[in-house]
């Protein structure tokens, strides 16, 4: 089978609507193995609020029974990416462990400048909103290769994939602004590292416009039903669904390909459009 004996590091599901969801289930279909990461309390987190702690506690059991019912035994960690130390552990705990990965999947974004929908407008932006959004959602794609390199677990000829939306290309009929500017980046991350990782460890790094679902938390947090709609009639194939992106990660994932520095779309072709 195409990934056997082939290990790959599935980031982002918060659930099992979650894309990365999708993803890991074709990998393991495919005869692979996952390890999975999630958001949680973890030994680096100081000072958080009751609230904070709460909101922490349940996303990783939520996360924790979702792999575990679509996924199996599946391996399971906290990873909060705004925490340095918590991705340098993280990458310990696998070396510890003897993990070697074949790729992973980038599956995390976070724009505390849209709520309940609404979009804030970006001239009212603060430092602060626009750095963490860019440090979770983009940064973070460096942040989070470097460890697993640093603590050898990323193996030569690793495949890197992570998820993008057109907005980071153009102003949509859903104008997202701040968390635009953070794929924007995520964008241009990938294309500089496929340069220098390709060269140096022949990893392979490339990144996926998919269309608007509003099936994940974060998609049912920023979507309207309106926006999915008139996405769908703008696509000459409607919009493209997880199954298909987890298809096109599964291909970027095959070993030895090379296909790198890609900002691909499955987006029923919504981008030839408008
Ligand atoms: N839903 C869509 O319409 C859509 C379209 C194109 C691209 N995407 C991208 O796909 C990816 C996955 O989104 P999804 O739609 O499956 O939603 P989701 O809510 O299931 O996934 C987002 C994930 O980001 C994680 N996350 C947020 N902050 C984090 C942090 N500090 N550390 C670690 N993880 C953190 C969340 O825990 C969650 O698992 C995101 O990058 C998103 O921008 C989504």
């Amino acid at each position: 089978m195409m990934f056997s004996n082939k290990t790959f590091l599935i980031t982002g599901i918060a659930d099992e609507h979650s894309l990365a969801m999708y993803a890991a289930k074709e990998i393991i279909n495919n005869g692979g193995k996952v390890v999975c990461t999630g958001l949680g309390v973890s030994r680096f987190h100081e000072n958080l609020s009751d609230k904070a702690k709460s909101f922490l506690n349940k996303n990783f059991e939520d996360f924790k029974s979702s792999v575990h019912n679509s996924l199996g035994d599946a391996m399971v960690e906290i990873l909060d990416v705004s925490l340095d130390e918590n991705i340098e552990a993280f990458a310990q705990e696998l070396a510890a462990r003897n993990i070697k990965l074949d790729g992973f999947l980038h599956a995390i974004a976070m724009d505390k400048t849209i709520r309940k929908k609404e979009v804030k407008p970006l001239i009212d932006v603060t430092l602060d909103e626009f750095c963490d959004t860019m440090n979770v959602s983009a940064y973070s794609l460096i942040r989070v290769t470097h460890y697993l390199l640093k603590h050898d677990v990323l193996q030569s000829g690793a495949s890197i994939c992570s998820l993008s939306y057109i907005a980071a290309a153009k102003v949509t009929f859903h104008p997202y602004r701040n968390i635009s500017i953070a794929k924007a980046a995520l964008e241009r991350i990938t294309v500089e590292l496929a340069d220098e990782l390709g060269r140096k460890h022949g990893i392979r790094v490339n990144a996926i416009r998919f269309s608007p679902y509003m099936g994940s938390k974060a998609g049912n947090a920023t979507l309207k039903e309106e926006d999915v709609a008139t996405s769908h009639k703008m696509s000459p194939l409607g919009n493209a669904l997880p199954i298909d992106l987890a298809y096109e990660i599964a291909h970027l994932f095959r070993p030895e390909s090379r296909i790198t520095g890609e900002i691909r779309h499955v987006d029923g072709g919504y981008n030839i459009t408008g």
